[in-house]
């Protein structure tokens, strides 16, 4: 005898007394785990509280009948094995045990040796039955799994098809932006090498003059476009430790100094702020020069440049505000892209467009954010924030502000 037959739970159901506690008497002879009703609605109420492997039930009892009882029971418990046995079945009961279920149907009376076939036959059913929806449970939910799995390759794919048409308009950008001054170059210097143009001194010194700027900003270009490479690479080795915001606010204001002067902004005084950072100083340094300079560039004449620092759940929030032109909202979803340049392609400012890229990039690798607001022809606000070393930290001072409009656009990229 199997394991399962073994184990198996039975419930018997005659409503002759006798030969139900006959059968059950055999059946526990056998080592089944047998319990006995002798009413369909007795049997009912056990169905609806045990589990049972196998039905063996009379065919015609007063109350609840045989067939009626397997009904039940198969709705209670689809796998259930069942077994109808009967003094007095006709052909028609047969076909109509078979129709709802019934594995088998026994003729009264019948003696141990040709039950216990039918029932070892019958648990056995009961569990291929199991196992087969067992199986079925494994499958959909491996399929499940196989639909979840494909949709978490399909955005990979998507994301990697974005990341290359991505890479493929830098590339085409970047060589379109070489190309500018480097054909400046060439232009101007095969002037200067030809006999067939007339050159005098001024014409020659304006030539040469041409040429070194054009040289620098292809230096310029060549140098971000390696430092923005490696950033992306995640080659650039952060030197990230504590750090005090103070200093480099004021190395960055000496270096931008100059610029704004030769421009007539005004610098508004920094105030003091004893916040540290866990950042790179030099890449910070770096940062806030990027928006101060850009603060500068793109002003109005005689306009001003301030910076706010505080702290701000942990981290460090500094703002670089500014009286300039101000952004679009078009302009501001597409200056943290390479070579950006607002339109301002033409105008009297050099740039290369890679310095807000190189910002964004640096300040995301430091664990920070940045974002934007501005208000064409009133002004921008640049808000980078950067962990504080300790976000217990000493307050600070509010350093002088000029924040944008209030009906200004905010364009934040996040961290
Ligand atoms: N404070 C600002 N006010 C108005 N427009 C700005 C401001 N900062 C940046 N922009 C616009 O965003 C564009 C991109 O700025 P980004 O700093 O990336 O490049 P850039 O200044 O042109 O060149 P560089 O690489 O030399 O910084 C600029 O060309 C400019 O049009
Ligand atoms: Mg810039």
């Amino acid at each position: 005898m199997s394991e399962s037959v073994w184990y198996a739970r039975i419930l018997v159901v005659d409503d002759q007394v006798t030969h139900l506690r006959a059968l059950c008497d055999i059946l526990g002879r056998h080592d089944f785990d047998t319990t006995g009703c002798s009413t369909g609605e007795a049997a009912l109420a056990e169905l609806k509280h045990h589990p049972f492997d196998l039905l063996l039930t009379d065919l015609v009892m007063p109350g609840i009948d045989g067939l009626s009882l397997v009904e039940a029971a198969r709705k209670l418990d689809p796998e259930i094995a069942c077994i109808i046995m009967t003094g007095e079945g006709t052909v028609d009961t047969a076909i109509k045990a078979m129709k709802i279920g019934v594995l088998d149907y026994i003729v009264k009376p019948f003696k141990a040796a040709s039950l216990l076939p039918v029932l070892e036959r019958a648990i056995e059913s009961r569990r291929l039955r199991r196992q087969n929806a067992m199986l079925e449970t494994a499958l959909r939910a491996r399929v499940e799994e196989l639909g979840r799995l494909n949709t978490v390759l399909d955005a990979a794919r998507k994301e990697a098809e974005r990341a290359n048409q991505e890479k493929s308009t830098f590339l085409s950008s970047m060589s379109h932006e070489l190309r500018t001054p480097l054909n400046s170059i060439l232009g101007f210097a095969q002037i200067l090498a030809s006999d067939k143009f007339p050159k005098g001194q001024g014409d020659t010194k304006h030539f040469a003059g041409n040429i070194v700027q054009a040289g620098r900003h292809l230096l310029t270009l060549v140098n971000e476009i390696l430092d923005l490479a490696k950033i992306e690479a995640g080659k650039v080795a952060l030197a990230v430790g504590p750090m005090a915001l103070d200093a480099v606010l004021r190395d960055a204001y000496a270096i931008v100094g100059p610029l704004a002067q030769a421009r007539r902004i005004r610098l508004a005084p920094l105030a003091e702020t004893r916040l540290e950072l866990s950042a790179d100083q030099t890449r910070v340094k770096q940062i806030l020069v990027n928006l101060l300079s850009n603060a500068v560039k793109y002003n109005r004449e005689h306009g001003h440049v301030s910076v706010r620092c505080e702290q701000h759940n942990g981290y460090a929030r500094i703002a670089v505000s500014d009286t300039g032109l101000g952004l679009t909202p078009e302009q501001l979803a597409a200056i943290f892209q390479p070579f950006s340049r607002a339109g301002r392609e033409d105008s009297n400012q050099e740039g290369t467009g890679l310095g807000l890229t190189i910002t964004q990039r640096l300040v995301v690798a430091m664990r920070g954010s940045i974002e934007v607001e501005s208000q064409p022809g009133v002004g921008s606000t640049f808000r980078i924030e950067l962990p504080l070393l300790d976000s217990a930290a000493i307050p600070t001072q509010a350093a002088s502000a000029t924040p944008a409009g209030a009906d200004s656009t905010p364009c934040r990229t996040p961290s």
